[in-house]
């Protein structure tokens, strides 16, 4: 097995070995008992308040739901939602609908724990990049697990099942480090983002349709039936539980309602 050097498993290296692909998928599932281990590790190590994105309020979380005027009967999924509180604010506010997904039982277990007793939460433990989602959700929320990809297939495995999981008029909500931020966290490198460059790589670059006009010969543009289009950003300065500061970039992307669908927006 060969090595990066944040000591993982180097999938890139095996790619073409074999030509019919099974000895990627074996690579594969190596660098992903790998994560598991890296992750499940850093949790016990440090514990769920001593991370450096721990935060006692997901304040900016809570902002994005406020005013996107996320209904209590969206279903909501937390990607790599670790032992944050998000799920249990939610609860807290209402929704019913919750699920979280991470690839960490360690920090799944804590999460539990730490989340109000009456909340029913739906706990996945899964490597996002390989999810094969069985249902669709209204809401995505992603705070600081996208900008661990740094291989441009990984984004895309990343950007498929983003789409596959979230509905027509879904609203997926990501953070990831700003230009300015860290480089590494958890000893593996980031990669970056201002907003534009977040909502490029995550977004439609074309979100629009071309229909052709009946007995004209005009065409009509609007927005493409499954375009997730960027709808707001800010910036934030999280500051870690040793007094770091580190900036992050938040953009919130709509998915088009989509032609002929009538299903409620978010839900
Ligand atoms: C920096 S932490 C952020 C945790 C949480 N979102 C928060 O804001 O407190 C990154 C989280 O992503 C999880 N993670 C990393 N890679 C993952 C993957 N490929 N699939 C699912 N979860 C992953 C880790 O276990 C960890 O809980």
């Amino acid at each position: 097995m060969t090595a990066d050097r944040t000591g993982q498993p180097s999938e890139a290296s095996s790619e073409g070995s074999r030509g019919d692909g099974s000895r990627g998928d074996e690579r594969s599932s190596e660098a992903r008992t790998w994560r598991e281990g890296h992750w499940d590790a850093t949790y016990a190590n440090r514990g769920v308040e001593g991370v450096s994105w721990y935060q006692a309020r997901p304040l900016v979380s809570l902002e994005f739901f406020d005013s996107l005027q996320v209904p209590t009967t969206s279903s909501i999924i937390d990607v790599g939602g670790g032992a944050s509180s998000v799920v249990g604010h939610l609860a807290e506010r209402g929704f019913g609908d919750l699920t979280v997904i991470d690839i960490s039982g360690e920090a799944l277990a804590a999460a539990r724990e730490r989340a109000p007793g009456d909340a029913v939460i739906t706990w996945v433990r899964h490597d996002i990049l390989c999810w094969n989602p069985p249902r669709t959700f209204g809401v995505w929320h992603d705070r600081a697990v996208f900008h661990f990809l740094t291989r441009p297939e990984d984004r895309e495995r990343y950007r498929n099942v983003l789409r596959a999981s979230l509905r027509p008029g879904g609203i997926a909500i990501v953070a990831t480090f700003a230009p300015d931020g860290p480089e590494s966290c958890s000893g593996l490198p980031v990669a970056r983002y201002d907003a534009e460059e977040l909502a490029a790589v995550l977004g439609d670059a074309r979100p629009v349709r071309t229909t052709r006009v009946p007995g004209e010969g005009s065409t009509l543009r609007g927005p493409a039936g499954d375009a997730l289009v960027p709808v707001a950003s800010r910036r934030e300065v999280h500051v870690t539980p040793s007094g770091a500061r580190q900036p992050f970039t938040w953009v919130a992307f709509r998915r088009a309602p989509g032609t002929g669908d009538d299903s409620p927006a978010t839900s």
